[in-house]
């Protein structure tokens, strides 16, 4: 924990460098806003973290790490707006503090800023840095777009909800790893374990995260508690309950996803997925992928020791409240 905090120091420190024009002012303080009020920063530090277990150094995968979390950023600030939510890290999101125009366009500057900290990378690694970003930057927006897509449809399966977070979410903390693998020039085979490392812890934070959507302390969690229940998401939370409902429970969900009261909707839900003891069966499928990802990182040809900070990042996230 005391080592996590460390890099987290780092992170903050070298994201506070980047340096955004004075004018105009509605584009970039935006940018300064929302850099500037926090985040885990989970991903940079798999990118350095990797970089270290494959023998190379943190410093010399900052300019990547830094990629990695200012395109996070830039897909937070639009999936803000997609979902409608207000706060985020405790604050207002970008949309609301300004308004939409403001948090579309300031979230493409974000998003070429990460293509630069990228470019940064010794020119013989971008073409694979460069393929894998690109692979990867896209299948976030196709899983974005798949989980608005979800709002509309009754019939989602559970394994169509896996392939949609791994594409919105697990896809860039196996990016994350495997960039911080090419800056090491780490072998294909341990490449490949690495980013399914992040395929499946990825997996299981999306989980977590969907649980901690609507059983979060709201004085803890900074996001509003129960937007994914107010936008009709179709989350594992949802779709473990439909699964186990009886007809007249079906019905019951059906009808809340129609609640005007928000408050009400958000209460009434989670007592039936209470009934229905969706947390448990959530938390297994979470812990099943927790699993892999703690395999694919044994099979990586490096001692044990060297993976012991990873997975010391696994427990963090595992067991996180925000
Ligand atoms: C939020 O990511 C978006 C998801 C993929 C669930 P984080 O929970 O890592 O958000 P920050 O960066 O710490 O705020
Ligand atoms: C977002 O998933 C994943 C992204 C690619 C940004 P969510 O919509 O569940 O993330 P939060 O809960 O708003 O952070
Ligand atoms: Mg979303
Ligand atoms: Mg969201
Ligand atoms: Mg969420």
């Amino acid at each position: 924990m005391t080592e996590l905090k460390a890099y987290t120091a780092l992170i903050e420190t070298e994201l506070a460098k980047i340096e955004f024009p004075e004018s105009p002012s509605q584009l970039y303080d935006p940018l300064r806003y929302f850099l500037g009020i926090g985040g885990k920063r989970i991903r940079p530090i798999l990118t350095l973290l990797s970089a270290e277990l494959f023998g190379s150094t943190a410093n010399k995968a900052l300019s990547q790490a830094l990629c990695i979390e200012v395109f996070h950023n830039f897909t937070l600030i639009h999936d803000d707006i997609m979902d409608a939510a207000p706060m985020r890290r405790n604050m207002k999101t970008v949309h609301e503090k300004w308004n939409q125009d403001v948090a579309i366009l300031s979230g493409d500057v974000l998003m070429i800023k990460a293509y630069q900290l990228l470019g940064k990378i010794e020119p013989k690694l971008l073409p694979p840095a460069f393929e894998l970003f690109n692979k990867t930057a896209i299948e976030v927006c196709e899983g974005q777009q798949i989980d608005m897509d979800f709002e509309e449809r009754s019939d989602v399966s559970i394994d169509e909800y896996i392939e949609m977070i791994r594409l919105k979410t697990s896809v860039l903390l196996g990016c994350a790893l495997e960039i911080g693998a090419i800056v090491a020039e780490a072998s294909s085979e341990n490449r490949s374990h690495i980013y399914n490392f992040g395929q499946h812890i990825g997996i299981a934070f999306q989980i977590q995260d969907d649980l901690l959507d609507l059983y979060a302390n709201p004085e803890k969690f900074g996001k509003q508690v129960g937007g994914d229940v107010i936008a009709n998401k179709k989350t594992i939370l949802h779709l473990t309950a439909l699964k186990h409902a009886s007809l007249e429970q079906r019905e019951v969900i059906k009808q809340l996803q129609n609640e005007n009261n928000v408050e009400l909707k958000v209460d009434r839900t989670r007592r039936l997925f209470d009934q229905l003891d969706v947390r448990s069966f959530c938390e297994a499928r979470m812990q099943e992928h927790y699993a892999i990802a703690l395999k694919s990182l044994e099979m990586i040809d490096v001692d044990a020791s060297k993976k012991e900070a990873l997975v010391g990042l696994a427990v963090f996230l595992m067991n996180r409240e925000v």
